[in-house]
């Protein structure tokens, strides 16, 4: 680790490191609440938001410092992250990554595809989903499934549903390149004692994705904490 410490979030509850505490060391996360992290961008990162509206600016520039900030974990100085045409993030070479934003703050991880092959993040704030939005994300069996849980878990199943398709998505796409709708997968959750935190598997109902056997390496968890929830996908061990 550059520094000699650890690397931390500039604020906030540490949710982000709490979620990948089973890879700590190899995982490295930084949690800005408020988009207060706001180093200068390099040139080409700065063309892809020559036209942005001044919020997306603010959440491009807070998850690109963010993600310096965890790459530094890596021992990696500050490097260009250039968007890519499909709009994922190119990490350097050997390295896993993602990032994630919501309107009241950014998360990046980072990890090398020696000790972890695949990531995903994604935070979102605790809302209710419009019927329509969980018809699309919520499939026949995550709605089954849902169904059966208790306390808040139920009360945000349907979002935590959506963040975990999501950071799954994450993992997914810079591996295989190819889009996957919100049916492609179903997720079952497990809680901790508590209740606000836990794990995620992912089931693999595309046959495509189903016989490449990638979400069955999959490790998920999740995190309620305050007007948060957040997912995380990680593939253990070398690609
Ligand atoms: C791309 C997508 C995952 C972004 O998620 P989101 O919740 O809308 O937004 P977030 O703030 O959490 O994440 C945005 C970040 O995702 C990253 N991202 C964008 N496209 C990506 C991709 N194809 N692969 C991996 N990461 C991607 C970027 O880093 C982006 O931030 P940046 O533009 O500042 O670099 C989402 O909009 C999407 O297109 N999903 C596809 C459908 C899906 O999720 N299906 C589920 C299948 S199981």
């Amino acid at each position: 680790m550059s520094g000699g410490g650890p690397v931390r979030g500039v604020a906030g509850s540490g949710v982000g490191q709490r979620l990948f505490a089973d890879w700590a060391g190899q995982v490295h996360v930084v949690e800005d609440r408020g988009f207060r992290l706001a180093e200068p961008l390099f040139a080409e990162e700065e063309a892809a938001i020559v036209r942005a509206v001044p919020l997306r600016r603010r959440e491009f520039i807070a998850g690109r410092t963010a993600a310096r900030r965890a790459l530094a974990g890596l021992d990696i100085a500050p490097c260009p992250i250039p968007v890519a045409a499909d709009r994922a993030p190119c990490w350097p070479g050997g390295v896993v990554g993602s990032i994630s934003h919501s309107p009241a703050l950014v998360l990046a991880a980072v990890a090398r595809e020696r000790e972890i092959s695949a990531l995903g993040v994604d935070a979102e704030v605790v809302a209710r989903l419009e019927p329509e939005i969980i018809a699309a994300v919520c499939t026949e069996e995550d709605r089954r499934f849902l169904a059966g849980g208790r306390g808040r878990l139920a009360g945000i199943g349907p979002l935590l549903v959506f963040s975990a398709k999501e950071a799954f998505y994450k993992a997914f796409y810079p591996l295989h390149r190819r889009f996957l709708d919100h049916d492609a997968v179903a997720i079952r959750f497990f809680a901790a004692p508590g209740g606000e935190t836990g794990s995620f598997r992912v089931i693999a109902r595309e046959p495509g994705l189903r016989a490449s056997g990638f979400a069955d390496r999959v490790a998920g968890r999740w995190a309620l904490a305050g007007d948060h929830v957040y997912a995380a996908a990680v593939v253990p061990g070398p690609g």
